[in-house]
């Protein structure tokens, strides 16, 4: 027999001004307006603003929600307690060192999606609406008459292992491996699993993320804005306790209410959920010679004010082609002005075939050098320049930020990850030049 947590319907677009009603209830959502005296069913209508009411008409997000209870009706919140979620990284002593973690350990009790988070590293302040914050999650078992919503900004959830299903108020979504999702500010959500999962998670706050400028690409390509996913309306009528968890100025609270939050019977608008399986991504690359830089990989981005100067890229380093003429392939040597956050879901990364492993990460900071190990470099100084299938079965990312990001306490000692020989993939390159003639 099926579930109704086996069925997943979706909206197609980016962007898209959606309208979607729970088939059990025809008509629920109003016309022509909406907040009518009364709604239809006895709903109550509720707005969820994503930005400013009065931010240009291209920006302008926002939800129109009729529920069965308003989100209102809940006791007062009290602290929840929840060591190393956003523990304060300006604490900590900086470090310029190149950084690799080795996989991030499944928990050993048991342990929600909520519970399971940590954060690795991060900068700015929610209170000011500008900065990032790096996190991995690994959790055990369903988040059981829990509901998480985050204050401070957006999560891009990335999961390395283990399939998530996802309830949100506007509907339900399942999200694998090799496949992404958006939560944006203030969206309640609730984590069920049918295994243990453990991934990364992208935070922004003030700004929410869109899919980057194609210049002379043209109209189309990289990922194409039919592919993002958000889910058709789903409601659940559960007069039970529930914990509404709020992540709030890097803390987090918990209150509860006698009812499920998700109610939504039908809703409209353009604020919503969304996902992307990595596999619709178009690659580009250069058919000539010489390495592209990285941001012909990016599948979403949140902009500063700076012109062409992303908060946070999410970029992916997805199985292609490589056809490049008399060129180095891999990724060149360099220091960067932004910091690279990298993650590896399945597979080897091409730069580095050993010690950067799935559910690890490394972190090369503002104007530290990195670049290809020694074997890397080896090989690809003297490889036959044929066409070849790069990074086949394997699937890396970078979280990409003009901000100079801090490690934690939890990033740098208490998860006891940090790779402290990684510097050594470097050791051993060797001098080659001939000399004046
Ligand atoms: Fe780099």
């Amino acid at each position: 027999m099926s579930s109704d947590m086996d069925e997943f319907r979706y909206l197609s677009g980016f962007g898209s001004e959606f309208s979607t009603e729970d088939p059990r209830c025809p008509n629920s959502l109003p016309k022509g307006q909406n907040s009518p005296q009364t709604c239809p069913y006895g709903l109550y209508a509720e707005q969820l603003s994503g930005s400013a009411f009065t931010a240009p008409r291209t920006e302008n997000r926002r939800t129109w929600l009729y529920r069965i209870l308003p989100s209102i009706g809940h006791k007062p919140f009290k602290k929840f307690h929840k060591e190393n979620f956003e523990s304060n990284w300006d604490d900590v002593e900086p470090n310029p060192n190149q950084m690799r973690w080795m996989p991030f350990d499944f928990p050993a009790k048991k342990t929600d999606f909520v519970e399971g988070i940590n954060t690795i590293c991060g900068a700015g302040n929610p209170k000011s609406k500008l900065g990032l914050a790096i996190h991995v999650y690994s959790c055990n078992v369903s988040m059981k008459n829990r509901a998480f919503y985050n204050s401070d900004g957006d999560f891009l959830i990335v999961p390395q292992q283990g399939k998530l299903v996802i309830k949100t108020e506007f509907g339900r979504l399942q999200v694998s491996p090799n496949e992404i999702c958006v939560i944006q500010q203030g969206m309640r959500f609730q984590i069920l699993l049918s295994e243990p999962s453990r991934g990364y998670i992208l935070e922004v706050f003030g700004k929410h993320f869109t899919l980057p400028d194609l210049g002379p690409i043209g109209a189309n390509g990289l990922a194409n804005p039919r592919d993002f996913l958000t889910p058709v309306a789903k409601y659940e009528d559960i007069q039970e306790e529930f914990e509404i968890v709020a992540k709030y100025q890097r803390k987090l609270f918990v209150c509860t209410q006698n009812h499920s939050p998700f109610d939504v019977v039908a809703w409209h608008g353009n604020y919503v959920p969304y996902k992307y399986d990595l596999k619709n991504f178009m690659v580009i690359n250069s058919v000539s010679f010489d390495h592209c830089d990285p941001s012909i990989f990016t599948v979403l981005t949140c902009q500063s004010d700076k012109p062409g100067t992303a908060i946070a890229d999410f970029v992916i380093f997805p199985p292609r082609w490589s056809v490049q003429e008399n060129t180095f392939r891999p990724p060149y040597y360099h220091r960067n002005c932004m910091s690279e956050f990298m993650g590896l879901i399945d597979g080897k990364y091409e730069a580095k075939e050993g010690g950067f492993l799935p559910g690890g990460a490394t972190l090369h900071s503002i104007m530290t050098p990195h670049g290809p190990d020694i074997n890397c470099f080896q090989k690809a100084s003297k490889e036959e320049l044929k066409p070849t299938r790069v990074a086949e079965g394997s699937q890396g990312f970078m979280f990409e930020s003009c901000l100079s990001l801090a490690v934690t306490e939890w990033g740098s000692k208490t998860c006891q990850k940090l790779d402290a020989d990684y510097y050594k993939c470097w050791e051993g390159l060797k001098r080659n030049f001939t000399g004046p003639k």
